[in-house]
């Protein structure tokens, strides 16, 4: 008795940068054509929320809600919605797969052109949002806004999933887990016996240790300036662990000499160019593969132009290179399976309300993910 009408609900609106979200009664508008309205049951909170928030350029997108690693059901369907019913259990994306773009139509990218409105302002389409609150327009960050009990997603940003799976570890593969693993497994195509290094080991570098592992590489060094990250990196596949702080030389020649010379592949999974330079510069020459996955759009990265011209390969991915509706579907049982692991990424469970103080327990380095019960 919802569907077709106006939904007031509960969400953590970010009324401006640098201060707490706040809890509000938002109204949530019944889905357009093609659109499909989801409550949200969980939601992971991932660090582009924080840099949204805290870290970025604060040019645009407020206020908010944020939120982008969340799953839920479906309450209701728009016109025109042939992929989806009330009740289907589902993954928000922020990268859709309408299917039909070049983008889509191209094995190798994940980069649907009908995400883009939603990767460069962070709102669902052009100043365009389902979301009131106080009269006012609150746009859906990344499009997925998921610190909401209800938000209204497009078709083609969602991905369907099987109906007995536990939200509140799925959710991860809307977002940090996916991004990391896809990264690995898609964009660095670890192969098996190769050495790798993953920079940075929160929920996306444990990710990509995961994925390294599952590739089968023989050895995955993790590298983390918080050692209290070294004991999960272990659990998901780290054979090392190096804090780069306790090293006078560069991290790059600690790498290079603990593995004669380089390591295959290196992914930087922080978001600091200081750290793109280093990671390409662990990278055996001849044929190391770097992958930059953290985010930042704050600075230019530099490097000297002899690391490529030696050999070494620097590329990155979003998302993990994975397209969104054909790929999380397939995760979702690769959990269910054993085969990727979820739980261990998992350090707190809270409602809603508290998702301040998840933000500050990432803040703080306290915490992998977070999940908030919606
Ligand atoms: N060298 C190595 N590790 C570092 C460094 C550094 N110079 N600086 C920070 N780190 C580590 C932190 O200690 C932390 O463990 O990087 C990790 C980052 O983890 P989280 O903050 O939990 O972030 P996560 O959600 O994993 O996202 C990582 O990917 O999607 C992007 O926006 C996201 O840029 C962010 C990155
Ligand atoms: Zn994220
Ligand atoms: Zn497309």
């Amino acid at each position: 008795a919802t569907a077709g009408k106006v939904i007031k609900c509960h969400a953590a609106v970010a009324w401006k940068p640098n201060a707490p979200l706040v809890i509000e009664e938002i109204e949530v508008a019944p889905p357009q054509k093609h659109e499909i309205r989801i409550k949200v049951i969980a939601t992971g909170v991932c660090h582009t929320d924080l840099y949204h928030l805290f870290e970025g350029k604060h040019e645009e997108g407020f206020p908010a809600v944020l939120g982008h690693e969340g799953a839920g059901i479906v309450e209701s369907v728009g016109p025109g919605v042939t992929d989806f019913k009330p009740g289907d259990t589902v993954i928000p994306l922020f990268i859709s797969q309408c299917g039909e773009c070049r983008f889509c139509k191209h094995p190798k990218s994940n980069m649907c052109e009908r995400s883009w409105t939603t990767l460069s302002t962070g709102i669902m389409a052009e100043k365009d949002s389902r979301f009131t609150c106080r009269g006012k327009v609150i746009f859906q960050f990344m499009g997925t806004s998921t610190f909401s009990e209800y938000t209204v997603l497009n078709q083609i940003s969602v991905a369907k999933i099987c109906d007995d799976a536990r939200l509140d570890r799925v959710c991860l593969l809307g977002c940090g887990v996916a991004t990391g693993y896809g990264a690995a497994i898609n964009t660095a195509q670890v192969t098996r016996g190769s050495v790798c290094a993953v920079f940075g080991l929160g929920g996306v570098g444990l990710a990509a240790v995961m994925g390294c592992r599952n590739a089968g590489a023989s050895r995955i060094i993790g590298v983390d300036i918080n050692e209290d990250k070294f004991g999960k990196a272990r659990a998901l596949g780290a054979t090392d662990c190096v804090n780069p702080k306790k090293h006078s030389k560069p991290i790059s020649e600690v790498l290079s000499e603990m593995t004669n010379g380089g390591v295959d592949f290196s992914l930087e999974c922080v978001g600091n160019v200081a750290v793109m330079r280093s990671a390409l510069e662990s990278c055996v020459r001849g044929w190391g593969v770097s992958v930059m996955v953290g985010w930042t759009d704050l600075d230019d990265f530099s490097a000297r132009p002899i690391q490529l011209i030696a050999g070494k390969t620097w590329k990155g991915s979003l998302f993990g290179g994975f397209k969104g509706k054909d790929a999380v579907p397939k995760l979702v049982l690769d959990y269910k399976s054993g085969r990727i692991n979820l739980d261990e990424f998992v350090t707190h469970t809270m409602p809603l309300d508290k998702v301040n103080d998840s933000i500050e327990l990432m803040k703080t380095g306290k915490c992998i993910r977070t999940v908030l019960n919606v």
